[in-house]
């Protein structure tokens, strides 16, 4: 295991424990991430890399936040776990501040990730259209094309990309697909009769970082209120202060029923959480739902702290400049060969591909990694950036020559 003079495992040693281990559902790059700090990681072998990518869109607070390792340690001290049918400080604190934080909200459940903050969710859409006497063939959920919700079952279901559903066969029923931004198309689903729910991202994230188009969310609110549907937000990527607010809708100016978040709520501790307003807060009584880790307090602890450090307008600033320079430098590095355009919103943004480099943003992370940078893609026409939020000036300079040199690099290879 030891393989180096100073005792640690060599990247080749790691890799092969993956490749050997590891049911092969993801596709890691062959380096090992050993330890983080601010916006920088640093891998086995002792070579940095600037973190564009937030791990994924989750430490919006950079690596090892001083406020979130004292909330951790200081809670690690204490207690970590006990069932849900004791209170513990930490989680009641913090459903507390998110419903204080969002003025929707009355209640809150808090889960393990956005899978299961989804999953709450579509069970809560449901049990709300059965306590008003719908049968389940009125029980329908709206999701659109290209939205991501999860891997679970049904949140794989309401995911209206075909890639990850296939050979899971038979889905649930209950969810009906349409096209993203098409107010017109929604109106006409909703002439049957049948929706219970509208679902929605107010980014897409997965599916190319695509923001609402402007209106599209107060349209669904007016139709969901018409047709006495619910209408429940998708906020795991893109809240947070991610996109330049707590919450993303607030820029979109509607009101939700249901909003579920995980990602950058506990920046790195595994954490979810569904906020319900107050046509649902008291559909689920005793026993309807629940979760043996979901609001254990050591994660609680953590998300609490996040959340005083994310409600701050200073960080959100922060994310307003940086989100700027990363589109001007986006499009004077790549507006000419490279992007199409640069999408998204404060921290969230998407660098998209023209066609000549369509399928390719893949070999682009490649290069990028070789010259100490990490970033994402959201699809294969897609280089995401959604970094920390607390990202400094230093980072950003030095991240982006990176990217410059990797990009200089792709287009060499492209060109040979
Ligand atoms: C918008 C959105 N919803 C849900 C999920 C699923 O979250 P998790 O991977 O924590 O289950 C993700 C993850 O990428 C997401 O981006």
């Amino acid at each position: 295991m030891h393989d180096s003079p100073e005792g640690h495992a060599s990247t080749a040693t790691l890799t092969a424990l993956g490749q050997r281990y590891y049911l092969p559902v993801y596709r890691p790059r062959e380096l090992v991430l050993d330890r983080g700090e601010g916006s920088r990681v640093w891998d086995v072998e002792g070579r940095d890399y600037i973190d564009f990518g937030g791990g994924i869109a989750v430490n919006a607070l950079g690596h090892r936040h001083p406020a979130l390792l004292a909330a951790l340690t200081e809670q690690a001290q204490k207690l970590w776990h006990v069932s849900n049918v004791f209170y513990t400080e930490p989680p009641l604190r913090l459903a507390e501040a998110l419903v204080e934080a969002a003025d929707f909200a009355e209640r809150v459940f808090l889960c393990n990730s956005g899978a299961e903050a989804n999953e709450a969710a579509i069970k809560l859409v449901r049990k709300w259209a059965a306590a008003q006497g719908r049968g389940p063939e009125r029980r329908v959920i709206l999701t659109f094309q290209g939205s991501f919700h999860g891997r679970t079952l049904a949140t794989v279901t309401a995911t209206a990309q075909p890639k990850y559903q296939a050979g899971y066969e038979p889905l649930p029923g209950g969810f009906r697909y349409l096209p993203f931004n098409d107010a017109a198309a929604v109106e006409t689903a909703m002439q049957a009769g049948d929706v219970a729910a509208i679902l929605v991202e107010p980014v897409q994230g997965e599916g190319g970082v695509v923001p609402a188009a402007p209106g599209f969310l107060k349209r669904l609110r007016e139709l969901c209120d018409a047709h006495d549907a619910l209408l429940v937000l998708d906020e795991i990527q893109c809240g947070m202060s991610r996109t330049g607010t707590l919450f993303a809708h607030a820029q979109d100016g509607v009101t939700p029923d249901i909003v579920t978040l995980a990602k950058a709520l506990g920046c790195g501790v595994p954490i979810g959480a569904m906020l319900a307003g107050p046509k649902v807060a008291e559909v689920m009584g005793f026993g309807a739902h629940g979760t043996t880790f979901g609001g254990n307090p050591l994660a609680a602890a953590v998300a609490c702290a996040a959340l005083r450090e994310l409600d701050s307008d200073t960080l959100r600033a922060n994310v307003e400049r940086q989100s700027a320079v990363l589109r001007e430098a986006l499009m004077r590095m790549g507006g000419q060969r490279l992007f199409r355009e640069v999408r998204g919103r404060g921290l969230m943004l998407g660098a998209v591909l023209k066609e000549d480099f369509a399928g390719r943003a893949g070999e682009i992370l490649d290069h990028a990694a070789r010259h100490g940078l990490l970033i994402l893609q959201a699809g294969p026409d897609v280089l995401r950036l959604v970094p920390a939020l607390n990202i400094d000036d230093a980072d950003v300079a030095e991240g982006l020559q990176r990217l410059s040199a990797a990009l200089d690099d792709f287009l060499a290879a492209a060109d040979a």
